[in-house]
This record gives C-alpha cells, sequence and structure tokens, in this order.
C-alpha cells in the first residue's frame, strides 16, 4: 500500500533538513560545534534516521526514491561537514601561529662561558714556554716509590732532609710523591741523552697550610743532560723562562742552598713584582722572592739513573707554578687558589 502523503511530507522534511543543516553547518564558528551538528545532523538520533522511518509504510518504488533522496541529503550535509571542518582548521591553525608566533630577535638565554682556572693557566703558560724551549713533556706518577721520591735521589732512610718533606704513606714503602723530582730517575731509566724533559703535575706533603704553603700543590722539574752541561745553561735557561712568563724586565737570582740530589745546589729568585728588588712589604723587605731550587745533577744521581757522570753532565730545576700565579696576580694568600670561590676566581677572567 502506498502513502503519497507520507512520501511528499518526507521528500520536504529532507529538503527542509538539507537547507537547515547546510545553513546551520556553515554558520558554525569551531571544531567543537562542528562535531555537534555532525552528531545532529548524520548521528543515529538525527533527524534524517526520523524521516527514514517512514521506509517500511512506502512502496518500493518511493523507497528507491526517497532512499535516493536521503542518501543526496546526506551527501550533501557530509560535504558541507567536510569543507567548513576544513575552514575551521585553517582558520584555527591561523590563530594559534598568531597566538604562538616566535619571535626570533627577542635575546636568547646567554650561556655561562667557562675559562681556565689562573693555576692551570700557569701550568699550561709554563708548558708552552719549556716546549718552545726544545724540552719534552713526561708524566710521572702520583703515588711513587720510597725509592724514587727519596733513595735514588740521594735521600738515604734516615736523611734529615726527609723531615723537611713528610707525606702520605701508601705503605712503608710507597707514598704520595713529595716533588717531582723522582720523574728525573724514571725519564733517566727511559731515556739516553741527550735529555731536555720537565715533569708537571701535583705533589702532596704533610703540611700546615697558611698564606704561602698549601698540602698539594704544583711543581715542574726539570731535566737537561748532555756532555758539557754547565751551571751558566742552568741559570740562562731558568732566566728566559722566568722572562717569558713574567716579562723582560725581571730579573732572577741564584742563592746557594743545599739539596741531596745536586751539587753544587741553589735556590732560584725572582725579583719582587711590588718594588723591583728595592725590598718592600711584599717581599719582606727582601727584594726577592723563591720560585724553587736547581742545581747540577749530583754524580751518584746520574749514576742511579744509568748514566755515566764521567761522560755526562746535567742540570736540574724544581719551580713551583703556583707562586708563579701568586706573583702575576698580585695574590697575598696561596689557599684562595683552591677554595673554588667565583668571586675571586673571575677577576683572572
Ligand atoms: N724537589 C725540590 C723540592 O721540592 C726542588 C728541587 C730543588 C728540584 C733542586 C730540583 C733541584 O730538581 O735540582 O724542594
Amino acid at each position: 500500500m502506498t502513502d503519497d502523503g507520507a512520501m511528499a511530507d518526507a521528500l520536504a522534511r529532507l529538503e527542509d533538513l538539507r537547507a537547515g543543516a547546510i545553513a546551520t553547518i556553515s554558520g558554525t564558528d569551531s571544531s567543537a560545534g562542528l562535531e555537534e551538528a555532525r552528531i545532529r545532523f548524520t548521528g543515529k538520533k538525527s533527524d534524517l534516521t526520523a524521516i527514514m522511518r517512514v521506509m517500511g509504510t512506502l512502496s518500493p518504488e518511493d523507497r528507491k526514491t526517497l532512499g535516493a533522496a536521503a542518501n543526496s541529503v546526506k551527501g550533501a550535509i557530509e560535504q558541507a561537514l567536510e569543507s567548513r571542518g576544513a575552514e575551521l582548521r585553517a582558520r584555527e591553525l591561523e590563530d594559534r601561529l598568531e597566538r604562538e608566533r616566535l619571535d626570533v630577535t627577542l635575546p636568547g638565554t646567554p650561556y655561562a662561558i667557562g675559562y681556565r682556572h689562573p693555576a692551570m693557566r700557569t701550568m699550561r703558560e709554563l708548558i708552552r714556554i719549556f716546549e718552545q724551549m726544545g724540552y719534552s713533556v713526561y708524566e710521572g706518577p702520583e703515588v711513587e716509590w720510597d725509592l724514587y721520591n727519596f733513595q735514588l735521589l740521594n735521600f738515604p732512610p734516615d736523611h734529615p732532609s726527609r723531615d723537611l718533606q713528610d707525606t702520605f704513606y701508601v705503605t712503608d714503602d710507597m707514598l704520595l710523591r713529595t716533588q717531582t723530582s723522582p720523574g728525573q730517575l724514571r725519564i733517566m731509566k727511559e731515556q739516553r741523552p741527550p735529555i731536555r724533559s720537565i715533569v708537571p703535575g701535583m705533589v702532596y706533603r704533610d703540611e700546615a697550610e697558611d698564606a704561602t704553603h698549601l698540602s698539594e700543590f704544583f711543581q715542574i722539574e726539570g731535566l737537561a743532560v748532555d756532555t758539557n752541561i754547565t751551571l751558566g745553561d742552568l741559570k740562562g735557561t731558568l732566566t728566559e723562562v722566568v722572562q717569558r712568563f713574567f716579562g723582560r724586565e725581571r730579573g732572577v737570582r741564584f742563592r746557594p742552598h743545599y739539596f741531596p740530589f745536586t751539587e753544587p745546589s741553589a735556590e732560584i729568585d725572582i725579583s719582587c713584582f711590588a718594588c723591583g728588588g728595592a725590598g718592600c712589604r711584599s717581599c719582606g723587605g727582601e727584594g726577592w722572592l723563591e720560585l724553587g731550587g736547581a742545581g747540577m745533577v749530583h754524580p751518584v744521581v746520574l749514576q742511579n739513573g744509568g748514566i755515566d757522570p764521567d761522560e755526562y753532565s746535567g742540570f736540574a730545576f724544581g719551580i713551583g707554578p703556583d707562586r708563579f700565579t701568586m706573583m702575576r696576580g698580585h695574590i697575598t694568600d696561596v689557599r684562595l687558589l683552591r677554595h673554588g670561590d667565583l668571586r675571586f676566581l673571575r677577576q683572572f677572567n
């Protein structure tokens, strides 16, 4: 049985639905609103579903017609949803780009730029100077045998000079080196003359620290062994090193001293940075400040290193780079160089 009234009514409602839906969809202003419209116009409880309920009362012919009309309306609604969706997405993207605009002209987050610690800078500069003068760098161990740190350097077990260099013992015959001088023996046992070597590194002593003493401090040992090495070579070498580091106006003085492993021995002084040698408070009225020790390698030490003292001679020195840093930076308390206080360290940047 066919109900013409119901069919016409359904077709009219479909047309209304198409017009109403398309108007609503094109007036929708957000993705969320569009989603609501999609459910309302195409979902299970939509007007479209309601209209299609008359299907059961129609003739097969009308059913076909109404089905086609419904599909066309559904297609039109879906198309409207699709194109409005694309518009809205494009607009929302544009809004977001506008909102989250990146201002590439804003200054960035600054990185703190590091710089070398003044003590390490001194070490590197001194090593560089020696390298330029033809010296090679040898690194000995910080944990050293008593044999190398003392005995082979002519400090027998009960030698009073050991008292000046008490240290931290690992075992009875192994210790934290008190000086870089054991490097001399290690070099001589490995290399044949001509030798021009330095041994830079940390040394350790059981020391009550004060403004001019640390229990861990830097040394640079030097060793030159060759035929006809003289005290003049030693003086010339150290004067050159000091002047390259501090400037040509600096004077160097050699003062007689005693070390078990050199003969003759001397302490090396540099003219005071404050008074230039006249004597002032910085140098305790002396006009000179101590930089290290030096001397001609003792024949026994050459022999201990497997080198014939009748054929070869040598000079050696040990300088204290922390003193160099203090003098150059006018630092009156050496402990400041180990405390890591940036307010202090930044001054040397
Ligand atoms: N090793 C000595 C010290 O720490 C310094 C020294 C003096 C080194 C004389 C030398 C030297 O090579 O010849 O007190």
